[in-house]
């Protein structure tokens, strides 16, 4: 079995530091808020190069406490892609805002700046206040920040980075995390920095903001935890998870390294067969996914078919754009109101990708999707 990623590979790296670490935490007893947790924001912001990180605990607190410190809520636009996992859009809609979906670029699967302004306009035109834009780094590909900013600024939008996928990746030569006015990332085991839980951070370079995440994180407390001066919600990050990530940070360049080589190979073997990821040149992808084009969506299925009779898992992200989810029908978007995201989710599968594919079952992935069905 050839899977999406193998989280044991790595562990079996890293077994002695990761066991060491988390029989630290058990030997001192701090199991909420301790040590380790501060240390890790220390070395989360130096790594991204951010004045702040505040851990919590997933990428959708993350997004959630950072849209609740800006005061995000009914009447607000808040502009984002479709073609993203749920908690994006979710977090907004919880807040009673609206989630406005900008439709996305057919070559890179993020949102497609050049149509920011319009759905702005089209938004005030409804007489909801442009509030936000939640860009999202799709399989760790690095938005078009430079344009999207220029766009927000113009209309006095506050940007959001979406960094769930893109942990360690690179746009014009700053590290993702760092290219907004904040960003939210996600340590879900899969992702390129994954904990042995949930667990996620929050990136900026705001003081305002970053007093604001931390007593939101604590259910919106002032001076002691039993002082609430807002509301916020219980978004710790666990001290045992915290120790986790402390280790596998410090491995996370090589396998970065070891995630580009995968990669590239697979785009060496694959160019004709498939449509396969395009990296614009000032970019560099953390692939948390490696995800290709089919021709449609019977093809799609074939090669899906293919792989697995090989025992070669793949997986479809994302089959439905947000925009036609049950949980959004409020919002009253019909089926071609986003027809890119609409014609990649019916063609777009990912192959296995994680630092530890060696050359041989790289070598399998993609003979078995040269092969020709019998
Ligand atoms: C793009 C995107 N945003 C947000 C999230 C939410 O992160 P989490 O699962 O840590 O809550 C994810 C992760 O699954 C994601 O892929």
């Amino acid at each position: 079995m050839i899977a999406l990623n193998d989280l044991n590979r790595q562990y079996e790296r890293i077994q002695t530091e990761i066991n060491h670490a988390v029989s630290g935490v058990l030997a001192h007893g701090k199991y909420i808020m301790g040590p380790e947790v501060t240390l890790l924001e220390q070395r989360l912001a130096e790594y991204v190069g951010s004045r702040y990180a505040v851990s919590c605990g997933s990428g959708t607190d993350a997004l959630l406490m950072t849209l609740m410190a800006w005061g995000i809520g009914p009447g607000d636009a808040v502009f984002t892609t479709p073609f993203t996992f749920i908690a994006t859009a979710e977090t907004a809609r919880m807040l009673g805002a609206v989630p406005v979906f900008v439709d996305i670029d057919p070559a890179t699967f993020n949102l497609n700046a050049e149509l920011l302004e319009p759905a702005i306009q089209k938004a005030k035109n409804k007489g909801l206040t442009p509030r936000a834009v939640i860009p999202v780094d799709l399989f760790g590909l690095p938005a078009d920040y430079e344009q999207i900013l220029t766009v927000a600024n113009q209309y006095g939008l506050l940007v959001l980075e979406d960094a769930a996928q893109s942990f360690g990746a690179v746009y014009k030569v700053k590290r993702t995390g760092r290219l907004c006015n904040a960003a939210a990332t996600s340590f879900f085991p899969s992702k390129p920095l994954g904990c042995y839980g949930d667990g996620g951070a929050v990136f900026t370079d705001d003081p305002d903001l970053y007093e604001k995440l931390r007593s939101i994180r604590v259910h919106g407390q002032g001076e002691s935890k039993y002082d609430n001066i807002r509301l916020g919600i219980n978004g710790r990050l666990d001290t045992i998870q915290a120790a986790v990530l402390l280790v596998k940070l410090g491995v996370l360049d090589s396998e970065l390294a070891m995630r580009q080589s995968v990669a590239e190979r697979y785009t060496n073997g694959l160019e004709n067969v498939v449509v396969t990821p395009q990296i614009p040149e000032y970019c560099r992808s953390s692939w948390a996914q490696y995800s290709v084009l089919a021709k449609d969506g019977r093809e799609r299925k074939e090669m899906q078919d293919r792989l697995l009779s090989k025992g070669i898992q793949s997986a479809i992200y994302y089959p439905k754009p947000l925009h036609l989810q049950s949980a959004f029908s409020d919002l009253g978007y019909v089926p071609g109101d986003m027809p890119v995201a609409e014609g990649i989710s019916s063609r777009i599968f990912s192959l296995p990708m994680h630092p530890y594919l060696n050359s041989e079952e790289i070598e399998e992935v993609i003979l078995a999707l040269r092969a020709h069905p019998e």
